[in-house]
């Protein structure tokens, strides 16, 4: 086996074969905690989380298990042939199988796959760190099923998303979660890989509201309403108790 670095940036860029940008770099240095990375289409979500999870596998112990919770286990498992993939380039060859949504590392880490439903969520093993992909999509059942699987032990949480509207997990937290996450914004006006003409050009194919969901991050009411979103999200209050009726 080649000589295996200690920093997840140095490992993705030798396994990636790209620089990873400022941000990606922080995602991989800092995914310590509870982070919410909301972030444009293609910006680079998925290949940052699994170079992130390919380097715990890599260079983890028996207490590295890196858990990849998404909408679907097909798009789970495609995440672990990923991951599978990155450490055969780092020269580590992982044991098990993408499919299996089991792979284990030579130091006994772990990547495990989720299935999407609460129950299959509900059968895992307790994690270090909980990926979660595409998370505006995930539902909230399985998002509170698989918490604890890493919260109680301790462990990490690192969600990542384009938004899909004011609902669900992902909003919430990101809205209203409080000062136990860390959030990141990345629209695709502020990353060097979208030129202004490729974006003027989705913005008149997909219309403003789908292009303020999808590349400015916004989280858009597209089914319309009455008043807002922005209004509606500041009517919300943490300091007045819900009204509990009899
Ligand atoms: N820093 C970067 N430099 C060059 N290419 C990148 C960088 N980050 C991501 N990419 C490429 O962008 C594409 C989209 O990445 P992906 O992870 O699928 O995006 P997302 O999950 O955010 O939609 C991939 O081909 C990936 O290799
Ligand atoms: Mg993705």
């Amino acid at each position: 086996m080649r000589r295996q670095t200690a920093d997840p940036v140095r490992f993705a860029e030798r396994v990636l074969g790209f620089a990873p940008d400022a941000a990606q770099r922080e995602i991989l240095r800092n995914a310590e905690s509870r982070t919410l990375l909301n972030a444009c289409r293609q910006w680079g979500k998925t290949t940052t989380a699994a170079a992130l999870a390919a380097h715990r596998l890599v260079t983890g112990a028996a207490e590295s298990v890196t858990l990849i919770l998404t909408p679907s286990a097909r798009q789970s498992a495609e995440i672990l042939r990923l991951v599978e993939d990155l450490a055969l380039r780092a020269g580590a060859t992982p044991v098990g199988a993408s499919t299996r949504l089991l792979l284990s590392g030579p130091g006994g880490a772990r990547v495990v796959g989720l299935g999407a439903s609460e129950s299959s969520v509900r059968g895992a093993p307790r994690g270090s760190l909980l990926v979660i992909d595409e998370a505006a999509r995930v539902s909230d059942a399985a998002y509170k099923a698989a918490r604890p699987l890493v919260t109680a032990g301790g462990g990490s949480i690192l969600a990542l998303s384009t938004p899909f509207g004011p609902r669900g997990f992902f909003w919430r937290e990101w809205t209203r979660g409080g000062s136990r996450w860390r959030r990141y914004r990345l629209p695709a006006t502020a990353c060097p890989r979208f030129s202004p003409e490729f974006l003027g050009e989705e913005r008149e194919a997909v219309g403003d509201p789908w292009f303020r969901q999808e590349y400015l991050c916004e989280f858009t009411n597209l089914r319309g309403g009455l008043f807002p979103l922005e209004w509606i999200v500041r009517a919300f209050r943490d300091d007045v108790p819900p009204l509990e009726l009899p």
